[in-house]
């Protein structure tokens, strides 16, 4: 398998590719990284394990990942000039249109000199990815307010590292709360991938012609923002601040099966999963740790949120669409509770399936690949000629 892309008439619509990352059976409920249950991930691995799993194939021992993890440390800088082009923004620029171009700047420095064909290039892009990355979501976020940028400290864990960079000033510096970089890894682990979603799919098309994997995956960042994807996160936030009160649910409910009304249940529904998305329930779970471990388990935001489940698992709309909360219905919540502004959801979320859109492109360079060309069913005009004057 190497993510060749190939067509089918059947599939006119997308172009159709093999891999052997993550396997989901969107009716039972099942999400396999590499064959391990995702659940089982969460619950025993941590983020950089993950992210040699997604890449290799096979979980580390421990000299593999405390190599791994070195190699990650050694590249978490970005070059001192990514700060001219940052300053270039307008300072309440949506963080994801910062993210989306500071990480597309990233193949200016490194394009000219990588061959794609190279495995040991392939696999210091995916390094430099998985490192900066952090690194520049935390630039964002610093930008939008008007504070200094943090340099990444190699003595920290990945999550730990985030967390001091988005919250550290150059007056204090910012202590970790075991219980939130817990939370972050487990957030980072349950958006690492999930096959041929929107973003992941066009990494690889973008990846098929053979541009540089900076600009790939900068065309994965854009695609995962739009609501109905990645930007999901931030939505659902949104949508409970609007419903404010469990009174008010019902209301919602209701704009939510009028037809004639675009407002959707944001964080419920999926393309694939018509089952509970694996992902929701450890979550939930983290979402109910992280509250509790603040003593804010009567958070109104939480009660709307699992009143909405459960109408959602009761009520016969719902239930007849099998729309199911999914992996964004929680984990906003449990980032709010952090300190993280909803603007950054979607950040985080990015710089979580950055391992994902590397491995899956790696994946298909790796082998005999040709450019994808999705197909169209015309519906147009038949010809006709240009009228004589
Ligand atoms: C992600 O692909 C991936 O893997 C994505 C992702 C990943 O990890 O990469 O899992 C991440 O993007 C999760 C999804 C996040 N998006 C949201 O939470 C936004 C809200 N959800 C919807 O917009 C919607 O559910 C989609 C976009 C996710 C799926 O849309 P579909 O494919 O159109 O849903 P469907 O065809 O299964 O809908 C069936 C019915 C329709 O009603 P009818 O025409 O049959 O009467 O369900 C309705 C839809 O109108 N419906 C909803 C709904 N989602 C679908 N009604 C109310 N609220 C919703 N959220």
């Amino acid at each position: 398998s190497h993510g060749v892309f190939t067509y089918d008439p059947g599939f006119m619509s997308t172009g159709s590719c093999e891999s052997a990352i993550t396997y989901i059976d969107g009716d039972a409920g099942v999400l396999l990284h590499r064959g391990y249950p995702i659940a089982e991930l969460a619950q025993h691995s941590d983020y950089l394990e993950t992210c040699y799993l997604l890449l290799y194939g096979e979980l580390p021992n421990e000299a593999e990942k405390a190599e791994f993890v070195k190699t990650v440390k050694n590249h978490t800088m970005v070059q001192q000039s990514m700060q001219k082009f940052l300053e270039g923004f307008r300072n309440d620029a949506h963080p994801m249109a910062v993210m989306v171009g500071l990480v597309g700047a990233l193949s200016a420095f490194y394009q000219d000199h990588m061959d794609i064909n190279d495995p040991k290039h392939r696999e210091i892009a995916a390094f430099r990815l998985i490192s900066k990355m952090p690194t520049i979501a935390a630039m964002c976020y610093k930008y939008s307010k008007g504070q200094p940028v943090t340099y990444p400290r190699n003595d920290l864990s990945y999550a730990e590292n985030f967390l001091h960079m988005m919250f550290s000033t150059p007056c204090e510096e910012y202590k970790v709360n075991p219980v939130f970089a817990k939370a972050m890894d487990r957030i980072f682990i349950l958006h690492a991938d999930h096959e041929q979603n929107a973003s992941t799919s066009t990494v690889r098309l973008a990846g098929s012609s053979g541009a540089n994997p900076f600009a790939c995956i900068a065309a994965g960042i854009a695609t995962l923002w739009g609501p109905a994807h990645g930007g999901a996160n931030e939505a659902v936030l949104t949508m409970l601040e609007e419903i404010g009160d469990e009174s008010r649910i019902d209301e919602f409910i209701a704009k939510a099966k009028d037809k004639n009304d675009p407002f959707r249940l944001m964080g419920f529904g999926h393309r694939v999963y018509k089952n509970f998305d694996p992902r929701a329930k450890v979550m939930r779970e983290t979402c109910d740790q992280v509250l509790a471990e603040l003593g804010k388990s009567d958070d109104p935001m939480l009660k709307i949120a699992k009143r909405l489940e459960q109408i959602a698992l009761e009520d016969p709309y719902f239930v007849e669409r099998k729309l199911y909360p999914n992996v964004d219905f929680y984990s906003g919540i449990i980032m709010k509770a952090i300190g993280i502004p909803t603007s950054m959801f979607t950040v985080i979320f990015a710089m979580a399936r950055t391992i994902g859109w590397i491995s899956h492109w790696n994946e298909m360079i790796s082998g005999p690949y040709k450019i994808g060309r999705p197909r169209q069913l015309y519906v147009g005009h038949t010809e006709r000629s240009y009228p004589k004057k």
